[in-house]
């Protein structure tokens, strides 16, 4: 028992002096290790290019985020005047930049588990950054906000962080608000799909059943008026819009949207790169 104890111990201190902290898995804050923050920055611009687009580049499709935009646009999203917006795990802020635009006069908070990206997206966007606890929209009251999304979080974060985030999309929506974010459902993986992300070497994807998502926000009260699908790895997520609002309901564009062609033969992949990120789940950063 005494040699048990002493080991852990040991590990325990090693890990702290690295800035890590050792916790039973579902327990510490669910979050999984984002890129590098300096020498993204660094990267883009070198390369003379948004952030954004960097991202796009190296580990998307170039275009992917801003066909996404240009789906959301059709379904009519930003049609309506928006107050408040919330987005969770906003990264690099390739999506807000965008959204920001649209919106302008809306108040924007972000909860983004990295410091060193909530921090930049501050100065750069000016937008509210929320204590970010990986499962939670504590700091946002009940029924105020327009518009609350996420984009490529729900497809790699631990199942049980994305079900607490649905929760809380829904209490905070206004009676009239959005909810959008994608996932990798059965929709969007065969087997043919797995086998390019094995070939690529990320190991982040987690896959939600789509009915058993549209199921669970259907008891919270909202309803799923409009998807589309959008570029992930070498694969794609299916985005699923929700709303608790009749006037949605009633225009709701449901299931007609077409498969956007995803562009993979165009990606440039750093082979094997992520091959450790699977386990960074486990471990929160302390620092
Ligand atoms: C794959 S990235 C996507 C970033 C951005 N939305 C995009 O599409 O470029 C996942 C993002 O979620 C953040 N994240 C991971 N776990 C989180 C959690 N539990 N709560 C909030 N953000 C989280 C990461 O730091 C990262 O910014």
């Amino acid at each position: 028992m005494r040699i048990k104890r002493y080991l852990r111990n040991s590990v325990e201190f090693t890990l702290r002096q690295a800035g890590y902290e050792l916790a039973p898995l579902g327990v510490s804050a669910p979050k999984l290790s984002f890129i590098p923050f300096k020498k993204t920055l660094r990267s883009a611009q070198k390369l003379g290019i948004s952030v954004g687009d960097y991202i796009d580049r190296t580990s998307n499709v170039p275009g992917a985020t801003q066909q996404a935009i240009d789906q959301m646009q059709a379904l009519g999203i930003f049609d309506r005047d928006f107050q408040r917006i919330c987005e969770i795990g906003p990264g690099s802020g390739r999506y807000l930049e965008k959204i920001k635009q649209k919106c302008s006069s809306a108040y924007y908070e972000i909860y983004e588990i990295e410091p060193d990206w909530a921090q930049w997206l501050v100065e750069t966007y000016h937008v509210t950054a929320q204590p970010c606890d990986g499962k939670s929209l504590s700091s946002t009251p009940s029924k105020s906000v327009d518009f609350v999304h996420a984009h490529k979080v729900f497809t790699c974060i631990p199942i049980m962080a994305s079900f607490q985030y649905f929760n809380e999309m829904a209490r905070v929506i206004k009676d009239e608000g959005i909810i959008l974010f994608d996932i990798i459902n059965e929709n969007c993986l065969d087997h043919d799909t797995l086998e390019k992300w094995f070939q690529v070497g990320y190991f982040y994807p987690v896959m939600l059943a789509r009915q058993f998502v549209i199921d669970y926000f259907q008891n919270l009260g909202v309803h799923l008026i409009g998807n589309f699908y959008s570029a992930i790895g070498p694969g794609k997520s299916e985005y699923l819009i929700f709303s608790s609002h009749k006037v949605w309901r009633d225009t709701a564009i449901e299931e007609t949207m077409a498969i956007p062609n995803i562009g993979f033969e165009n990606m440039r992949y750093p082979q094997k790169r992520y091959r450790f990120s699977i386990y960074l789940v486990e471990c929160s950063c302390s620092s």
